[in-house]
């Protein structure tokens, strides 16, 4: 079993010492790594700037800082991967021109011109073979399921993993998270705050059982 993760922020650059990011740690994609890797599959993790190491031989990261850097790194990789899982929080938008040198300051506002980024889960979506299986992130603040549901479908994801801003101790930046697994077929599946690590084995045993029902 092959699987490709995503993971992380992406930082794009607005000069040599600048960029836009968020607050994104890594960590549930991380978690899906090891957890992905302990049930005897090989990873391919694509992270944006963190903190975090991998800790599974089997783990193989590759490090980019850009969504185009991102989107390259797991274009190469998804045609050999059996599951796609999109945990990065990518920069939706980028700067339309990136400045030589850093900018000077000067007047008392300054304007950037924003582009948008690539949609890394999208795209590589329209690429999807039946025997693939992908999964994407989606956080929501109002109308959460119906929000998730329409991103399942418009970025053709079989399963997505839902993090409520409402719930405390959920997503960016805790050890813990309280998701709801919406699929495809229409199943739903809520689960208690928990440590990363074991909402990762969560997912993990849920893809495993759409992929091999008889198992
Ligand atoms: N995603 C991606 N590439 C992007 C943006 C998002 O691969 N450029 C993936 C994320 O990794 C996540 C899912 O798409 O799995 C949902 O991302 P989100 O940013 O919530 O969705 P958007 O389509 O950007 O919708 P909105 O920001 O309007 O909520």
């Amino acid at each position: 079993m092959r699987v490709l993760i995503t993971a992380g922020p992406t930082y794009e650059p607005i000069d040599p010492v600048r960029f836009i990011g968020n607050h994104s740690t890594g960590k549930m994609g991380y978690a899906l790594a090891e957890a992905f890797a302990e049930t005897g599959a090989h990873v391919t993790l694509i992270s944006g700037p963190t903190q975090l190491t991998v800790q599974h031989a089997a783990i193989q990261k590759v490090e980019v800082e850009t969504a185009d850097q991102m989107f390259a790194a797991a274009t190469a990789a998804a045609p050999e991967a059996d599951i796609w899982v999109f945990a990065a929080a990518v920069a939706d938008y980028k700067p339309r021109h990136v400045a030589e040198n850093k900018i000077k300051k000067a007047g008392d506002t300054l304007t950037l011109e924003l582009v948008k980024n690539v949609d890394i889960a999208a795209t590589l979506g329209r690429t999807k073979r039946p025997e693939q299986f992908s999964v994407g992130f989606a956080l929501e603040t109002i109308n959460e399921e119906a929000h998730a549901r329409e991103k399942l479908e418009r970025k053709n994801f079989d399963l997505i993993v839902l993090n409520s801003l409402r719930d405390n101790g959920a997503g960016f930046r805790h050890d813990t998270n309280k998701v709801t697994l919406l699929e495809a077929g229409g199943q739903m599946s809520i689960f208690e705050l928990k440590p990363k690590a074991e909402v990762a084995r969560d997912i993990v045993r849920t893809v495993l059982a759409r992929l091999h029902p008889d198992a």
